[in-house]
């Protein structure tokens, strides 16, 4: 870490902690401060940081901070196409898939999404005959981005039936092939390496499916969304079935390379492009915009702030919202996969937490299940709420006014709290939240509210001078599991013992 991201930490560190009631009743202006809408095509975004402990001191602070991490140098890197993941000697061109970065990385996207289109339209048109189910399988980024968007844009409808399955436990699969129609279903194989276990496994059991149950040509029906176009084709697929994108975007910001075909199979394109667009809208704010009117930046001091001058260990995100069920587990991947770790860029030992543990739920079904940790429990929990000013439903408006009175009475009861003698039912208040308010869950807004998740999540590794597009620690245990089906290793006696009672090896 160098003298001055020390000394802008030092200063972070001495300086006053104000409650949110002292916030409140000193600066009448605080809401129009921290409040910021954001145009995106089609509607706007609201968001609300006023209910954090973030003042006019902390963000002159953190501002200095991100000056000297050198915020706006790898920012420059990112669109750039520089290496910002040294340790896999890659840059990160997801802006790029969204029209925004270094321009032969647009190209390039635009290019293959131009074959995805095609491909997308041609399927639409029957070019491989009925087609009424997708089975997508694929894994970490190469699902769970396709299973959030389709959950939150594709409930009514779908121009095709999609089941994202990711799971190596055959349940998954099987609940798959129960609900579709062999002779009227496609297989999409997703992975950017074309080498996860999980899913060659399940690719190779859904073309037996196909086989077992009468399509004459299994691998007819695969479409492959990859970034090593060559393995897919040694797989198998046709070449014309294989969705080619670029190594250099990660699997968990994949969603909108043709990891997104399910996505744009369910939508329809002018919807996927739609959703690009969105994304778009929200690069060029973060390429644009400086310090405190960078909204992901803004995010990530909230988010320094409550880990590394709170304590923090967690951060709460509730969508008050059905169709967001998914952003939960979309951001736990991103975030704890992206900062979820303990050294530096430059391979120094962190001298402090790195990302919290994300988790979540969605309102109004979190209140009455965790709520109560959050209210009176001994752990500070900042938490986002995430909702949609106009309905999904077509019910009594009487539900939606419901959920959004919910969702702002949360937060106001978190800050607020209420004093009893009882301590039992004492509130302490002083709880900080954030709320993020869409006029409307359209493509695009999806599309830039997953986007601010993305440039808040690498504001954060900036602030943390960490690297945020590796993921060794996932390995380890992936060469163990191949170690133990290969039968060939010894292990500590627990495992030992859980493999002899498991039946698994001699
Ligand atoms: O194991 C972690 C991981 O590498 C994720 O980063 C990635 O999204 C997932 O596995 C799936 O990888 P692939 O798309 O190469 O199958």
């Amino acid at each position: 870490m160098s003298e001055s991201v020390k000394a802008a930490w030092s200063a972070l560190e001495a300086l006053p902690k104000p409650t949110l009631a002292d916030l409140f009743s000193g600066d009448d202006g605080r809401v129009g401060t921290f409040a910021t809408r954001l145009e995106i095509p089609g509607g706007g975004i609201l968001f609300d940081s006023s209910k954090t402990h973030l003042d006019a001191a902390h963000v002159d602070a953190f501002v200095r901070l991100a000056e000297a991490a050198g915020f706006a140098a790898r920012r420059e890197a990112l669109y750039e196409g520089g290496i910002v993941n040294p340790t896999e000697n890659r840059s990160a061109e997801h802006t790029a898939q969204r029209g925004v970065g270094r321009e032969g990385s647009v190209e390039e996207a635009a290019t293959f999404h131009a074959r995805m289109a095609m491909l997308v339209g041609a399927i639409h048109q029957g070019a491989l005959g009925e087609v009424k189910h997708l089975i997508h399988i694929g894994i970490g980024g190469s699902a769970l981005g396709p299973a959030l968007a389709i959950d939150a844009l594709a409930r009514e409808g779908a121009l095709v039936d999609v089941h994202v399955v990711s799971n190596i436990d055959g349940c998954a699969l099987e609940a798959a092939f129960a609900a579709c129609d062999p002779a009227t279903t496609l297989i999409a194989v997703a992975s950017k390496t074309f080498t996860t276990t999980e899913t060659m496994t399940n690719a190779a059991s859904a073309l037996a499916w196909l086989g077992e149950n009468g399509v004459a040509d299994p691998y007819g029906r695969v479409v492959a969304l990859t970034a090593y176009p060559d393995k897919a084709v040694e797989w198998g697929v046709d070449e014309t079935r294989v969705l080619p994108f670029s190594e250099n975007v990660g699997g968990r910001y994949s969603l909108w390379s043709s990891i997104g075909f399910p996505v744009a199979i369910a939508l329809g394109w002018p919807d996927f492009a739609e959703f690009l667009d969105g994304a778009g809208a929200m690069d060029r704010h973060f390429l644009d915009a400086e310090g405190f009117d960078n909204l992901p930046l803004r995010a990530a001091f909230a988010d320094q702030y409550y880990t590394r001058l709170r304590g923090c260990q967690t951060r709460g995100v509730f969508a008050y919202d059905e169709r967001l069920a998914l952003l939960p587990d979309y951001l736990q991947q991103l975030e704890m996969e992206s900062n979820g770790k303990s050294v530096t860029v430059d391979g120094e030992p962190l001298d402090g937490p790195s990302a919290p543990i994300t988790w979540g739920g969605v309102g109004t079904d979190a209140q009455h299940a965790v709520f109560q940790l959050l209210h009176q429990g001994t752990n500070l929990v900042p938490v986002d709420f995430i909702a949609s000013i106009a309905p999904g439903d077509a019910l009594d408006p009487a539900h939606h006014r419901i959920l959004l009175s919910n969702c702002f009475a949360q937060g106001a009861a978190l800050m607020a709290g209420r004093h009893s003698d009882d301590g039992a039912r004492n509130y302490p208040g002083d709880r900080p939240s954030s709320t993020i308010l869409i006029d409307d869950l359209t493509p695009a807004a999806l599309g830039a509210l997953i986007a601010f998740h993305e440039h808040r999540t690498f504001a954060n590794a900036v602030l943390l001078g960490i690297n945020p597009f590796d993921q060794f620690g996932v390995e380890l245990g992936k060469e163990i599991a191949k170690q133990i089906e290969a039968g060939d290793a010894r292990f500590d006696p627990s495992t030992e013992a859980l493999l002899k009672a498991a039946g698994i090896g001699d």
